[in-house]
């Protein structure tokens, strides 16, 4: 079982997976948390380089490939073995991150972009995303201010204009039109218990 969660810079999906690990774990569930990029060294030496404002601008393509790749050692260090183990897998991103950002932000091509993402998983796919939808200008000013506040480096994707972080968000809800079964929507815009109470009922659903 792969449950991933998706959504802007800001939408809150790390407090959210955290809620979920413990909800799980308090049921007797095994679950294990990762995330993307990192979740490895491999990732987190890539996290630095594709994160760190002070990288710059890089070749669409060049992103794409490194944020594939990450993933792919994710895959065969982590998600694969967990799931062997019968364990429930929680990503922080996975997939639908890289149509939105690569696809629809940078404006690769579509169908290569999920072509590569097939590729990459190789038949491992999310049983159930959760999309954590806010307005962008929300999420870009919460994400803005933590970052400030934890003197972070990581700034290089909400360095991008408005317009970048609308065709994300427009990538992220055509997919959920696309795949209604798989992707569901939670207004990220709710208090946090209101929201994790809303995620907690499908995350049961699609484990029952
Ligand atoms: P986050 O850890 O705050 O979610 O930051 C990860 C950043 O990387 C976020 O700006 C989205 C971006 N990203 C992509 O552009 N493509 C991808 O495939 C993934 C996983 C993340």
């Amino acid at each position: 079982m792969l449950i991933t969660f998706e959504g802007i810079e800001g939408s809150g999906k790390s407090t959210q997976i955290s809620r979920v690990v413990q909800a799980l774990s308090n049921s007797g569930r095994d679950v294990i948390a990762t995330v993307e990029p990192g979740g490895t060294e491999l990732g987190m030496n890539l996290r630095s380089i594709l994160l760190d404002s002070n990288t710059g601008s890089l070749d669409p393509l060049a992103e794409l490939f490194l944020f594939s790749a990450a993933r792919s050692e994710l895959l065969f260090e982590v998600i694969k073995p967990a799931i062997a183990d019968g364990k429930i897998v929680l990503c922080d991103r996975f997939v639908d991150s890289t149509l939105a950002y690569q696809g629809y932000g940078r404006g690769l091509e579509i169908e290569m972009v999920a072509e590569i993402n097939r590729t990459v998983c190789a038949g491992v796919w999310p049983n159930l995303t959760i999309w954590l939808d806010l307005p962008v200008d929300v999420g870009l000013n919460r994400a803005i201010g933590r970052l400030n506040q934890n003197n972070s480096i990581e700034g290089r994707f909400e360095k991008e204009d408005v317009l970048f972080h609308t065709r994300v968000q427009d990538g992220f809800k055509s997919i959920a039109k696309q795949e209604p079964d798989r992707v569901k929507r939670v207004d990220s815009c709710e208090s946090i218990e209101n929201v994790s109470s809303k995620i907690i009922q499908l995350v049961n659903e699609a484990i029952s």
